[in-house]
C-alpha cells in the first residue's frame, strides 16, 4: 500500500513502467506464447482421473453381443432408406416398437435464412423418431439419451443398427433406474435442435416443430454415435460444442476408461495418444492436439449432436469411429459392449455430472490442462493492453502534472472533445451492428443487382461491411479533428485499449479459446500502433491483424493440424465457406446468449413494510378523465415471521394495495390486513397458522401435554386472505379459498372483521373468483359435505345490497350442487364459469386428499400442499347446471386431464355453451412449481425448473346443450367458427377436443381479463392477461379468441400483474377502455408503478410512479 501512497515512490514506479514500457510489453508478449505452448509439455499437464466414485469401469461386466445383429439390421435399415428416399419412419417405428419400446416422432421444418451451400435447400423438412425405454423400477425422472444422425446424404447406418440392438439388449435388463432414450434424428444438428426444443418446450430458433408426444425425465447425460466408416480402427471422442462449451471432463474420462478396459483403440482430434511425451516429436504430437481443440472450441459451433445437449446443461459427447490406423480392426459388438459400459455407469449416478472439470484442454485423452495452467497466457497478453494504457495515461498528465508542481489532477489545457472519442466509437459498433444484420437481410437485393448466389451474396456483403467497417472510424477521426491533435488520438487510443481489454477479458471467460488467439493478433496491433507510423505500413498492419484474416490464418492452420495441408486459393474458398457457415450456424442454432430478464424478478418475493400514510405518485402521461377511483390489489408481503421463512408463494401474508387517482393526482397506499394468521404471527414471532405450503409447528414454549392435546384441536384454517378482493353488498372482503373472508375498509385499509361462511352456507370454502352480476348479485363455488356423507360441490348465491340494510351474506343460499367423480377426493377447484343460463365446472384431475388433510395434517404437522394428488388416468370432467332455477344437468362431459386456474369467459351460442380456459397440459399440478425458492432462483434454474412444468395453452371447449340428439362417434359440434369437437362415446361420455386458442411453449397467458361488464356470459372478442415467462410474469397480452391476434406490452427488467379492464364511459366498440396493472421495475428509480395502458393496442396512455418497491400482487378490482 505504501508503495501506491507515497507519492514520491508512487512516481518513481510509474516512471519504472513508462520508462520501460516497450521491453515489458514485449516481454509479456513473449511470456504469453511461450506459456501458450507449454501448457501441453508433460509437467504441465495433469493425468486424467475419475473424479466420480459411482463411475469407475470396474464392476460393470459387459455381455453385448448381438454385434453381428447390428450390422444386418443396418444393412435392413439403409435398404429402407433408399427406398424411402430418406428417413425411414414407419420401418423405424415399427423396428422400435418390436423391441418393446414407446415410440414417437416428431416432425419439424426449419427456413434456412439462406441456402447453404452443400444443399443448396431454403426449407429442411424432416422426422425424428424416438423410442423411450422406461426404467423398470424407478419413477420417470431421469432419463440418458443415445442418438445416431441420420441424413440424406451421408450413411450413419451402423450406428442406427447398433442404436436399436442395444434398444433391443438393454430391455432386457433389469438394473436400469433412469428411462433411456433411442434417438435416431434426420438432418442432424436441425434434427437435434428441434428434438431437444420439444422436449424442453423452448423455442429459441424460430424451428417450426410438432410437440412431443413422449417424454421421459430430465435427461442426464447424452451419447451421439457417428459411425458412418464402413472400416472402424478407432474411436474418436468429439467434445466441442456450441460456442465453445464443454461437457465435464469425467465424461470424456469414463469413454477413456472404458476403451482402456476393452483394448479399444481411442483417439482426440483424430490423434492417438504417443507414449513418449518426454521427447520432442512427443511433445510436438500433444501441443497439435491441443492447438486442434483450441481452433475448434474459437470456431463455436457445435461439432456433433452433443453440441446442442450443452445449452440445455446435460452432459454430452459424440463418438465418432474413424478408419486411420490400418492394423486395427473394431467390431460392432466391441463399440456395442463399450456403450454398454458407459451407460450403465451413466446410470448408477446419483447427481449430474459435477465432480470434474468444465473448462479444460486435452492434449491427450489421459493428460488435460486445468483453467488454472492456462489462464495465465491470456492474462499476460490483456496486463499488455493494461500496461500501454497507463502509459498513455501518463503521458496525458505530464503537462497538466508538471504545471501545478506535479501533484494533483488538474484540468487539461487544451482536451480533445468528447466527440472525437465517441464519434469512432460509436460507429465501430454501428458497423458491428451492420455486420450482423444486413449481409442476410439484404441478399434479396444483392441477388437482383448482382451475378452471385444467395449464399455469395450474404458472405460478400458481409466482406464489403467489414471492409468498410476497418476504414471508417479512422477517416471519421481525421475529418473531426483536422489533422489530429496529439491529445486526440492519446485519448482514443487510451479508450481503445480499456474497451479491448475488457471484450477480450468477457470474450475468454466464455471461450477461452476464442479470447486468446484474438488477443494474439489484435494486441500487438492495438499496443503498438501510432500515428508516427508510415501510414501505408500501419494500414496493411491492421489489416493483416485483423479479426478476419485471422480466420483466415487458423484456416490454414486447422487444414495443417489435420494433415490436409491446402493450397492458398483453396484456402481462400474455404475461408468464404466459413464466413457463410459461421452465419448459418449463428442463425440456426442461436447466439451466444439468449435473451433473459436480468434477476430484478427475485424482488417481487420480498418483504415489504406497509405504509402509514398515502405516498404521491409521479404522473407522466394524462391519466383519463374517467379515472376517479381506486385500484386495489392483494398479494403477499410478508415472507418470513422472524426465523421462520414462508416457502409457498400463496403462503406470505396480505397485503393489500392501493392506487387511488383524482382530478390527475395519484396517491399509492398499502396496509397488512390484520387477519388472525398475520396478528398471531407478529404476537408470537413464529408461523402460527399453517399456510398453504408452510407448516405452523406447535409452540415450542408450551409443555409437551398442552402441545399433545393442541393436535387435537382440529384444523385451523388460515384466513390469510392474500389472493381477491370483491364487493359484496355495500362491502368490500380481502379472501383467499379457505371459509374465511375478512371485511376491510377500502378507504383507510382497515381490517373490519373476519366472517366464517360455514356460519350461513354448507361449504368448506369458496374461490377467490365470484361471478358478480350487475346488481350485485354474487356466485361463488365451493366444495362441500353432500348427500350420504360424499363430497360434492355448492354453488352459492349471495344477494345484492339489502333494503332492511341487513348483510347480504346472512342470505347465502345454495342454489344447485355438483356431484363429485370421487367420492371422498374433491377436486382443487380455482374459478368457475357462469353464462346467462348456465354454471359451468371444470373438476380436473388434481384432487384433495381429504383424508389426509383431516388427519395427518393436524397429526405429522403437514400442509396444503402435502394433501394435494393428481393421476392421469383420472381425466376432466366438465359438468353443467341450469341458473334459474338451480339445476344439474346430467351430461357427462369428459375430456384429457388438465390443470385449471382461470376461466376466461363462457358464452351460449346457438345451442352450445362455449368456454374458454387458461389450461395447463398434463395432470400435474402446476402449484409444485411455484414454490419461492424456485421463483427466486437464478435465471437459468428458473428455465430448467419451468422446463419439466406442465405447459399453458389457452383453449376453447363447446358443450353441445343437446346432445342425445345426434348419434354417437359422430362430432356434436356445428358452430362454424371453431374446430373444438365433441364426441358421444357408447357409454354415454361426450368425449371433448378443444380449440386452442393461443400457446407459446413456456409462455403462460394467465390471470385472465375482459370487459366483464358488458360481456361476462356473453359472445366476446377480447381478452386480455399477464404474461408469464417460466413462471416469471413480464408482460401485458391481448388476445384477440375469434382470429387469435396477439399484442403486447413489455419492458426490459419490469414485472407486470394482471391487467384490469375499466371501460370508457364513452366508448362503444369492446375494447374502448384502458388496462391497469400495477409493475414493478427493481433497477428503476421509482421502482413501483401503476400503468395505464390502451385496451384497443397496449400503446401506454399515462404511469404513476412511486418510489418505493412493491411486491407481487395477484388479483384485485378497479373500485370506480
Ligand atoms: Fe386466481
Amino acid at each position: 500500500m505504501g508503495l501506491l501512497s507515497d507519492p514520491n515512490r508512487r512516481k518513481a514506479l510509474t516512471n519504472l513502467l513508462t520508462r520501460l514500457n516497450t521491453p515489458i510489453c514485449m516481454v509479456c508478449y513473449l511470456a504469453a506464447i511461450v506459456w501458450f505452448m507449454g501448457l501441453a509439455f508433460e509437467p504441465f499437464t495433469l493425468r486424467t482421473y475419475m473424479s466420480e466414485n459411482a463411475m469407475g469401469s470396474t464392476m460393470v461386466e459387459e455381455r453385448f453381443s448381438a454385434g453381428e445383429r447390428a450390422l444386418s439390421t443396418a444393412k435392413e435399415f439403409d435398404a429402407h432408406k433408399r427406398k424411402a428416399g430418406g428417413m425411414p419412419v414407419e420401418w423405424l417405428v415399427k423396428s422400435m416398437q418390436a423391441r418393446g419400446l414407446e415410440v414417437f416422432t416428431q416432425s419439424f421444418s426449419r427456413k434456412l435464412p439462406f441456402p447453404d451451400e452443400n444443399k443448396e435447400r431454403y426449407m429442411v423438412h424432416g422426422t425424428n423418431v424416438y423410442g423411450i425405454l422406461r426404467a423398470p423400477r424407478a419413477p420417470r425422472t431421469e432419463a440418458l439419451v443415445i442418438t445416431a444422425p441420420c441424413s440424406p446424404g451421408n450413411s450413419n447406418n451402423q450406428a442406427v443398427g447398433l442404436l436399436l440392438a442395444l434398444a433391443q439388449y438393454f430391455r432386457n435388463q433389469v438394473y436400469w433406474a433412469k428411462d433411456i432414450i433411442f434417438l435416431v434424428n434426420e438432418h442432424d444438428l436441425i434434427g437435434m435442435q428441434a428434438w431437444l426444443e420439444g422436449y424442453h418446450h423452448t423455442n429459441i430458433t424460430g424451428m417450426d416443430y410438432s410437440p412431443l408426444q413422449g417424454r421421459a425425465g430430465s435427461i442426464q447425460a447424452a451419447l451421439s454415435l457417428e459411425l458412418s466408416s464402413d472400416v472402424i480402427t478407432s474411436l474418436d471422442l468429439i467434445l466441442e460444442g456450441l460456442n465453445g462449451q464443454l461437457p465435464n471432463l469425467d465424461l470424456a474420462n469414463l469413454f477413456y476408461a472404458f476403451c482402456q478396459k476393452l483394448g479399444v483403440l481411442c483417439t482426440i482430434q483424430g490423434k492417438l495418444q504417443r507414449n513418449d511425451w518426454d521427447s520432442a516429436e512427443g511433445y510436438t504430437h500433444a501441443a497439435q492436439t491441443m492447438m486442434l481443440m483450441v481452433l475448434k472450441q474459437a470456431c463455436g459451433r457445435s461439432w456433433g449432436d452433443h453440441g446442442l445437449f450443452l445449452r440445455y446443461h446435460i452432459e454430452a459427447a459424440s463418438i465418432r469411429g474413424i478408419n486411420s490406423f490400418r492394423h486395427y480392426k473394431m467390431d460392432a459388438t466391441t463399440i456395442g459392449r463399450l456403450l454398454e459400459g458407459m451407460v450403465r455407469k451413466l446410470n448408477n449416478l446419483l447427481e449430474r455430472l459435477h465432480q470434474s472439470y468444465f473448462f479444460y484442454l486435452l492434449p491427450s485423452l489421459s493428460r488435460f490442462v486445468s483453467i488454472g495452467y492456462y489462464m495465465p497466457a491470456f492474462g499476460l497478453l490483456a496486463v499488455i493492453l493494461l500496461l500501454r494504457a497507463l502509459d498513455l495515461w501518463v503521458h496525458l498528465g505530464t503537462p497538466a502534472l508538471e504545471a501545478v508542481d506535479g501533484v494533483g489532477e488538474a484540468e487539461q489545457p487544451s482536451s480533445p472533445g468528447v466527440l472525437t472519442v465517441l464519434t469512432p466509437v460509436v460507429i465501430s459498433h454501428l458497423t458491428g451492428v451492420a455486420l450482423y444484420l444486413l449481409p442476410v437481410h439484404l441478399q434479396e437485393m444483392a441477388v437482383e443487382h448482382f451475378p452471385v448466389s444467395e449464399t455469395e451474396a450474404v458472405v460478400l456483403t458481409a466482406i464489403a461491411i467489414y471492409t468498410a467497417g476497418l476504414a471508417l472510424p479512422h477517416n471519421t477521426q481525421r475529418l473531426l479533428s483536422g489533422e489530429g491533435t496529439e491529445q486526440g488520438w492519446k485519448v482514443l487510443k487510451l479508450t481503445a485499449l480499456l474497451y479491448l481489454a475488457v471484450l477480450l477479458g468477457c470474450t475468454a471467460l466464455i471461450n477461452f479459446s476464442l479470447g486468446f488467439i484474438l488477443a494474439v493478433t489484435l494486441v500487438p496491433i492495438t499496443a503498438s500502433i501510432t500515428p508516427n507510423m508510415p501510414k501505408a505500413l500501419s494500414a496493411l498492419a491492421m489489416v493483416l491483424l485483423s479479426p478476419a484474416f485471422t480466420i483466415l490464418y487458423c484456416v490454414f492452420i486447422y487444414q495443417e493440424l489435420v494433415e490436409v495441408p491446402v493450397g492458398f486459393s483453396e484456402g481462400w474458398m474455404l475461408f468464404l465457406s466459413v464466413i457463410s457457415q459461421g452465419i448459418l450456424d449463428h442463425a440456426l442454432y442461436g447466439s451466444l446468449v439468449f435473451e433473459h430478464p436480468a434477476g430484478g424478478y427475485k424482488k417481487i418475493f420480498e418483504t415489504v413494510e406497509e405504509l402509514n400514510e398515502p405516498l404521491p405518485a409521479t404522473v407522466t402521461g394524462r391519466i383519463p378523465s374517467f379515472i376517479k377511483g381506486s385500484l386495489l390489489r392483494l398479494g403477499p408481503g410478508l415472507f418470513e415471521v422472524g426465523a421462520e421463512p414462508f416457502y409457498h408463494l400463496f403462503d406470505g401474508q396480505a397485503l393489500m394495495h392501493k392506487f387511488d387517482f383524482s382530478n390527475g393526482q395519484v396517491t399509492y397506499f398499502r396496509k397488512f390486513v390484520k387477519t388472525d394468521a398475520y396478528v398471531r404471527a407478529m404476537t408470537e414471532k413464529r408461523v402460527v397458522i399453517t399456510e398453504f405450503g408452510t407448516c405452523a409447528y406447535p409452540d415450542p414454549c408450551k409443555n409437551i401435554f398442552s402441545r399433545f392435546f393442541s393436535y387435537f384441536k382440529g384444523v385451523e384454517v388460515t384466513d390469510n386472505c392474500l389472493v381477491n378482493v370483491y364487493p359484496i353488498g355495500e362491502d368490500f372482503y380481502a379472501v383467499t379459498e379457505t371459509n374465511y373472508i375478512t371485511k376491510v375498509n377500502v378507504e383507510t385499509l382497515e381490517t373490519l372483521k373476519k366472517v366464517d361462511l360455514c356460519d350461513y352456507v354448507n361449504i368448506n370454502g369458496v374461490t377467490a373468483h365470484p361471478h358478480i352480476e350487475k346488481d350485485g348479485t354474487v356466485y361463488n363455488i365451493g366444495n362441500c359435505m353432500g348427500k350420504g356423507a360424499s363430497l360434492a360441490y355448492n354453488i352459492v348465491r349471495i344477494p345484492p345490497k339489502q333494503k332492511d340494510k341487513s348483510d347480504p351474506i346472512e342470505k347465502s343460499k345454495v342454489v344447485v350442487q355438483f356431484p363429485s367423480a370421487e367420492r371422498f377426493k374433491p377436486s382443487y377447484v380455482h374459478s368457475f364459469g357462469m353464462t346467462e343460463n348456465y354454471f359451468v365446472f371444470v373438476e380436473t384431475p388434481i384432487k384433495i386428499d381429504l383424508l389426509k388433510f383431516l388427519s395427518a395434517w393436524s397429526i405429522r404437522g403437514s400442509n396444503y400442499m402435502d394433501c394435494f394428488e393428481s393421476d392421469e388416468e383420472k381425466g376432466t370432467w366438465i359438468h353443467i347446471a341450469r341458473k334459474h332455477p338451480g339445476e344439474y344437468i346430467d351430461y357427462k362431459f369428459r375430456t384429457a386431464a388438465m390443470g385449471l386456474f382461470h376461466h376466461i369467459n363462457c358464452y351460449e351460442d346457438s345451442g352450445f355453451i362455449v368456454v374458454d380456459l387458461c389450461a395447463w397440459k398434463g395432470f400435474e399440478f402446476v402449484y409444485n412449481y411455484l414454490w419461492l425458492a424456485n421463483l427466486r432462483a437464478n435465471w437459468e434454474e428458473v428455465k430448467r425448473n419451468a422446463m419439466i412444468a406442465p405447459q399453458p395453452e389457452v383453449r376453447r371447449y363447446v358443450l353441445p346443450l343437446d346432445p342425445y340428439r345426434e348419434e354417437q362417434g359422430k362430432n356434436l359440434i356445428s358452430l362454424p367458427y371453431t374446430t373444438a369437437t365433441a364426441t358421444m362415446r357408447a357409454d354415454g361420455t361426450i368425449w371433448l377436443e378443444p380449440e386452442v386458442l393461443f400457446s407459446g411453449p413456456r409462455q403462460a397467458f394467465e390471470f385472465p381479463q375482459i370487459n366483464y361488464k358488458m360481456n361476462n356470459g356473453k359472445n366476446y372478442t377480447y381478452a386480455y392477461a399477464l404474461g408469464l415467462n417460466h413462471f416469471i410474469p413480464d408482460r401485458i397480452c391481448k388476445l384477440n379468441v375469434k382470429t387469435k391476434e396477439t399484442w403486447v406490452w413489455q419492458e426490459p427488467d419490469s414485472y407486470p400483474s394482471e391487467p384490469l379492464f375499466v371501460q370508457n364511459p364513452d366508448g362503444v366498440d369492446e375494447d374502448d377502455g384502458i388496462l391497469m396493472t400495477i409493475v414493478v421495475s427493481p433497477g428503476a428509480q421509482r421502482p413501483t408503478f401503476c400503468l395505464i395502458l390502451n385496451a384497443k393496442d397496449l400503446s401506454e396512455v399515462a404511469r404513476a410512479e412511486v418510489d418505493i418497491i412493491s411486491p407481487v400482487t395477484f388479483h384485485g378490482m378497479y373500485k370506480p
